[in-house]
């Protein structure tokens, strides 16, 4: 199977830090938000990765690149460590690049990558969306979506004041963790919402997807959203993920997922608790 990532996206939510740079190069912890989404791709087994791009996003494309001058330096100050790390990143997977030429919507984004898909089902991981779990999220939903034979999507429960940030699903408890989708709303209000099942950024598809896109209409914003077309499928599962999403689009988010994600890593975790700690008895 090959994944999709999505990364052309303004990110007006997190400007100024996005004015010159791409929101899915922002380093969470120790690196970029991108490189977690890929690694996710990579460890799910998917070795062919279409990453959606637009302007001001060349570094993204640097990254995931050899940096022959970085490698001959650190070879030769015998940081071999670092080295190993740098050559690592670009030698992860095949990554490929498509410009979405004006940023019309995720479902506009997904449409231009539909010659690289070639026909078969596909993956998509928004990449500026951190997914940790033991299983990697990606690997979950293809095996759910094995058992489905259709569409599957990640959901996560979120809580009520959180429901009108995303897409949320209304839908019949199918298994433990399945969901068989009726509809989906974006952005509803709580009073409006159909449950609290959102959805999360991770998406196993059809390549029919492809022609329903083309028959959706702008919406809000004149975006063409990917959930409009999905409504319009045979069929559609979400799927409880066992993990969490670390939704990094505005700037709180993006504090929380560092802090939360640091806290994970054995080599600060004593250090950074003892800080906030710290913090908090001082009331800063
Ligand atoms: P978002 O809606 O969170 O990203 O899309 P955005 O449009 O950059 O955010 P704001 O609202 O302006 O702050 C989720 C993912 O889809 C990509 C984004 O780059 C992000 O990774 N995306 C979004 C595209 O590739 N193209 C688009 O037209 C919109």
């Amino acid at each position: 199977m090959k994944a999709v990532i999505p990364a052309a996206g303004l990110g007006t939510r997190f400007l100024p830090a996005t004015k010159a740079q791409p929101k899915e190069m922002l380093p969470v912890f120790n690196k970029p938000t991108i490189q977690y989404v890929v690694e996710e791709a990579v460890s799910s087994g998917i070795d062919d990765i279409l990453i959606i791009t637009g302007k001001g996003k060349r570094s993204i494309e640097d990254h995931f690149d050899r940096s022959f001058e970085l490698e001959y330096s650190l070879r030769n100050s015998g940081k071999t460590e670092n080295l190993r790390e740098i050559e690592a990143i670009s030698d992860m997977a095949d990554i490929y690049y498509v410009r979405q030429k004006k940023q019309k919507g995720l479902g506009d984004a997904i449409s231009t990558a539909k010659n690289h898909i070639d026909g078969e089902p596909f993956a998509v991981l928004l990449g500026d969306t951190i997914a940790q779990s033991k299983v990697p999220c990606t690997k979950q939903l293809m095996d759910a979506f094995y058992k489905c034979e259709a569409s599957t999507i990640a959901i996560e429960r979120v809580p009520d004041e959180k429901i009108e940030r995303y897409g949320i699903i209304k839908g019949t408890q199918f298994s433990d963790s399945v969901y068989k989708i009726e509809d989906m709303v974006e952005k509803p209000s709580f009073q409006e919402a159909p449950s609290n099942l959102a959805i999360t950024g991770r998406y196993i598809l059809v390549p029919e997807i492809f022609d329903h896109i083309k028959d959706v209409k702008p919406g809000v914003g004149g975006e063409i959203q990917l959930t409009d077309a999905m409504r319009s499928l045979d069929a559609v599962y979400g799927y409880v993920f066992d993990g969490k999403i670390y939704d990094i689009g505005n700037t709180f988010e993006w504090l929380k997922s560092s802090i939360e994600i640091a806290l994970m890593d054995d080599n600060v975790r004593d250090e950074l608790k003892q800080y906030l700690r710290e913090c908090l008895s001082k009331g800063n």
